[in-house]
């Protein structure tokens, strides 16, 4: 393993003030509660879960049978009780979400919507209510398609009411992909809307559903398809007798009595990215989640009951369910929640919104720094951003100059940065400072947290490895909030993340790279498999494969991974194609530009227009070993420095590009 000395190792503590006022206070504070996490771990967590409101005590904290660990054995609850019916005794008329359009007024105003906690209540009762009208149970499977509008967070807290699973699928999938998931889910109804704001246009998302509900066919489950309405003015297909006019949720009780659920039912779905062409539908359950979600809101964002939240995340990833929907509701906090894009109409439309909201707490990713960083420095300094606490970052890694010009522009050096390291999997995040107790390094997500056992290893042999040294990030015993499975594939989640050899018996595999320094500071170095990580958004490179060799003149395809300095990674496709493409191509009836325009949109069709790739490259043939696999380190290392150095003598064929150039 190599050994790895180029971190800065310079240090921000936070500030006298900051810690004073802190959900938890200094370093010794944090490290005896760390030490308690893992030395009492039971009691710890009993003690913690007191806080949520159960229908039954548990009566066990932990059994773990690798991989199953069932947390809160015996325990009944509701989550949704627990992020809106809690509040309603003290705090009902408090906001809990303020709403803004991506449109202005034409007199140049944002457009807003306060939503207090007892209306959000209401809507997720009536949404709930539709839902059991349609016919749908504890345990069905509801799928979400929607834009980022309340309604959005109300019916995830509809599912969870009457013991529905939720799979919200992020609105810039395609329809296929959709069609994929309503297929590996079976979901029985769909949640969306007619469409949504995104840089001055209108999406159509009801076109996109039709067609994925056309796409799916027999696979497909669906009875009805609940449609909000984001803007009365656009046209919406209905289809009678199977969608259903939002006017029918306006019509029901605003009471739903909160199912009673075992601790371990399935809460949601959420497809991700694997190192297969098959999203996995990573699930997760009640009571070891939402306490995950509520105690890292509180630890991390060190949230007050009169702050302003702000995380920019959209609901259909994991962040918008941890630290949009479950974390932020159940602390009974204010959060703000924008339907559009952060450059929209105006470049400094992020730091103009957190003005006009007094935002206090501001959660966003790297990427979207790094490109705010580029617009320059004079957009944030025309607004004042006095009323920011703290500023948090998630969803890959964060470079130095990236971390100081949100410190220095944004955080005006007083704002302490959590930056959170987690994945879908782990249902929230493990790895981060605690923003009253850590000294931040830049570019590291500091310590583990309370639970978390974690080591790098080699990733060959499992041995634990020394200070500075490169390896497998494992984490070494069960936490509240780590998936319980993928969905329907029992098989794939254990040999995904439970490598059962001797060496890591027990133990959680990440699949990313790190390293801990001399100060026990953790460095995430990547991903060790064939996931890029773009804009925060992961993506299988064998995914995009998969969706290029549906075209019909592709028939090999490779993708890799180029760094980009905006989103962090980039894809890179090498296409070969079929013998008939290529005689059209030399005769002249096809360009290459064609090929690579229907590459990209076929990844477009098939998964998404955030999966295109950056670049498509087309060649005669792919270079292979003699056994006939695709050599994807020569790719690699051609996609991003242009040329190979490494050996090739075990080539059969290479000529990468010979069409294209
Ligand atoms: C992967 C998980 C967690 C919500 C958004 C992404 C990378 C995530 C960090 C961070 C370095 C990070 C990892 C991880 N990642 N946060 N703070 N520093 N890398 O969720 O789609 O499940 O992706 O994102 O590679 O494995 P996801």
């Amino acid at each position: 393993m190599t050994t790895h000395n180029s971190h800065s190792s310079k240090t921000f503590a936070p500030s006298p003030e900051f810690v004073a006022q802190a959900n938890m206070q200094g370093a010794t504070t944090a490290q005896t509660f760390y030490d308690t996490s893992l030395k009492q771990s039971e009691s710890f967590w009993g003690e913690l879960a007191k806080v949520l409101i159960f229908h039954k005590a548990p009566d066990k904290i932990l059994d773990w049978q690798m991989p199953r660990a069932t947390w809160f054995q015996g325990a009944q609850l509701n989550v949704s009780e627990n992020c809106l019916d809690k509040h309603l005794p003290h705090n009902a008329n408090k906001t809990a979400l303020i709403w803004e359009a991506e449109p202005k007024a034409e007199s140049g105003e944002a457009v807003t919507r306060s939503v207090s906690y007892q209306e959000l209540h209401d809507i997720t009762c009536q949404i709930a209510n539709s839902l059991k009208e349609m016919g749908v149970t504890k345990g069905d499977r509801v799928l979400l398609y929607m834009p980022m509008v309340p309604e959005t967070i109300a019916s995830m807290q509809a599912c969870a009411r009457i013991g529905a699973i939720h799979t919200v699928v992020f609105a810039g999938f395609s329809a296929q992909a959709i069609a994929d998931r309503l297929h590996d889910s079976e979901a029985k109804c769909i949640i969306t809307a007619d469409g949504t704001y995104r840089k001055g246009n209108f999406l159509n998302l009801k076109t996109i559903v039709d067609d994925a509900l056309v796409k799916a066919g027999a696979n497909s489950k669906v009875d009805n398809v609940l449609v909000y309405q984001r803007d009365a003015k656009q046209p919406c297909n209905m289809v009678e007798g199977r969608d259903i006019n939002w006017s029918s949720v306006e019509s029901q009780e605003k009471t739903c009595v909160p199912e009673t659920l075992d601790s371990e039912h399935p809460l949601f779905i959420l497809y991700t990215s694997g190192t297969t062409g098959k999203p996995k539908g990573l699930y997760h359950t009640q009571a070891g989640y939402l306490l995950w979600a509520h105690w890292t809101t509180r630890w991390l964002f060190d949230v007050k009951p009169n702050d302003v939240y702000w995380c920019s995340a959209d609901c259909g990833w994991i962040t918008g369910h941890t630290y949009i929907t479950y974390g932020p509701l159940s602390n009974g906090i204010t959060q703000v929640i924008y339907e559009g894009a952060p450059t929209h109409p105006n470049k400094d439309r992020f730091w103009e919104m957190i003005d006009r909201h007094n935002v206090n707490l501001f959660y966003t990713s790297p990427t979207a720094i790094r490109m705010f960083m580029g617009c320059g420095d004079a957009l944030p300094a025309k607004h004042s951003l006095s009323s920011l606490r703290l500023l948090g970052t998630v969803g890959e890694p964060i470079n130095p100059e990236a971390w100081n010009w949100f410190n220095k522009h944004i955080g005006h050096e007083k704002c302490p940065i959590v930056d959170t390291y987690w994945q879908t999997e782990t249902g929230g995040v493990v790895i981060s400072p605690m923003p009253g107790a850590t000294a931040t390094k830049p570019g590291s997500a500091t310590h583990p947290l309370p639970g978390i056992e974690l080591d790098v290893v080699d990733p060959e042999t499992g041995k634990s490895l020394g200070k500075n040294e490169k390896g497998a990030l494992i984490i070494k015993r069960p936490w509240p909030a780590m998936a319980r499975g993928i969905w329907g594939d029992p098989v794939r989640f254990e040999k995904t993340y439970w490598n059962t050899s001797e060496a890591f018996k027990g133990v959680y595999l990440t699949g990313d790279m790190a390293m801990i320094d001399d100060d026990d500071y953790v460095w995430i170095e990547g991903r060790m498999d064939d996931v890029l990580n773009i804009s925060g958004h992961r993506i299988g490179t064998a995914e995009v494969e998969s969706a290029l060799i549906t075209h019909p003149g592709i028939f090999q395809a490779a993708a890799v991974g180029v760094p980009d300095e905006v989103k962090g990674q980039a894809l890179v496709v090498f296409v070969e194609i079929t013998e008939e493409t290529r005689s059209k191509v030399e005769t002249g009836n096809l360009s290459i530009d064609d090929i690579k325009s229907e590459a990209r949109d076929t990844v477009g069709k098939e998964i998404g227009s955030f999966a295109k790739p950056r670049e498509v490259r087309v060649a005669k043939a792919l270079p292979k070993t003699r056994s006939g696999k695709i050599m994807r380190r020569l790719l690699r290392e051609l996609a991003n420095s242009g040329e190979i150095r490494g050996d090739t003598t075990t080539l059969e064929d290479f000529s990468v590009d010979s069409l294209s150039e």
